[in-house]
């Protein structure tokens, strides 16, 4: 058989050598979205230093880390807001190279950033379709008129799905608390048939209450098989919802772990090192 071509996705290794980002790889599994030795700087400071991640359809997938540790860079070059300086992203196999956010979003790949940016003026509706406006059909659509209604019934629809109460989807973004925001964005992903959802840090500014209910979302979303990337330090909370937890220390992953099969102790010894620490003196 020929070799792999420079667009193929390098194959994971086998399980012996299972890099610690990535799963077990599924009979014929073609993980929605892969990193591949992605690195990154800024001036001096190593970011990311040679990350894989592998994501598959209906996972949810935490990603921690102490502060610093990289999270929030690798989510921002999976969705195209930054660039790597090395390393490759692959969506369902295929080498991609973003040079925007929006060109991600094209992709299906959906983000929720820690500020819940939303445009704060604009209706319930108007944030869902911020970006892709559907315009009239027949010949309004030539100066752009947009279908206010058509938006609004199907914002309305969207949000049912994710079962977070709105009030009207006419009424001002701004006028939300962070929960209804978390249903919007999350609506949005839902909405668009998105490959992938992202979050960074979506509770850290929620309520206990709160946070259960995009704990409630992320589960609706992956179980219609959109994978989510979920950022946090609510630990518990990681340990109820994911499937598996990719640990980033310094830059690198050093643990992928599977909740089912270790104690939150267990996550926090990586996060902190304390773990690795262990396994080097070992
Ligand atoms: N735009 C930037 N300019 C300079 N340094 C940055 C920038 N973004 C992140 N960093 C640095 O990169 C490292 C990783 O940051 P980040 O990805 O935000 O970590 P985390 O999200 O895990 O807290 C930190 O040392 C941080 O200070
Ligand atoms: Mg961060």
């Amino acid at each position: 058989m020929a070799g792999p071509m420079a667009d193929e996705m390098p194959e994971p290794p086998g399980d012996q050598a299972l890099g610690p980002g990535q799963a077990p790889r599924g009979e014929g599994q073609v993980p929605v979205i892969a990193a591949r030795g992605v690195t990154k700087h800024f001036g001096s400071v190593q970011a990311l230093r040679g990350v894989d991640l592998d994501i598959y359809a209906g996972e949810v997938v935490g990603l921690v880390g102490d502060n610093g540790a990289g999270k929030s860079t690798l989510v921002n070059i999976l969705s195209g807001g930054l660039q790597p300086n090395s390393g490759t992203i692959f969506v369902d196999g295929q080498r991609v190279s973003f040079s925007s956010s929006l060109e991600a979003r094209r992709l299906g790949i959906e983000t929720v950033y820690q500020d819940l940016s939303l445009a704060p003026d604009l209706s319930v509706w108007a944030n869902i379709f911020l970006g892709r406006e559907q315009t009239v059909k027949g010949p309004l659509r030539l100066v752009g008129w947009l279908d206010r209604k058509a938006m609004a019934a199907s914002a309305e629809a969207d949000l049912e799905r994710t079962r977070i109460k709105i009030g009207s989807v006419g009424s001002p973004a701004g006028r939300l608390s962070g929960g209804q925001r978390q249903a919007i964005a999350v609506g949005r992903a839902v909405a668009w048939g998105s490959r992938v959802l992202l979050m960074d840090e979506p509770t850290a500014a929620l309520g206990v209450e709160q946070q259960e209910r995009v704990g409630e979302l992320v589960s609706s979303v992956a179980s219609q098989g959109v994978p989510v990337l979920l950022i946090s330090h609510n630990l518990p909370q990681i340990h109820r919802l994911c499937d598996r937890v990719v640990v980033l220390f310094r830059g690198q992953v050093v643990a992928n772990l599977r909740p089912a099969e270790c104690h939150v102790d267990d996550i926090v010894s990586w996060i902190t090192g304390a773990a690795l620490g262990a396994r080097r003196s070992a």
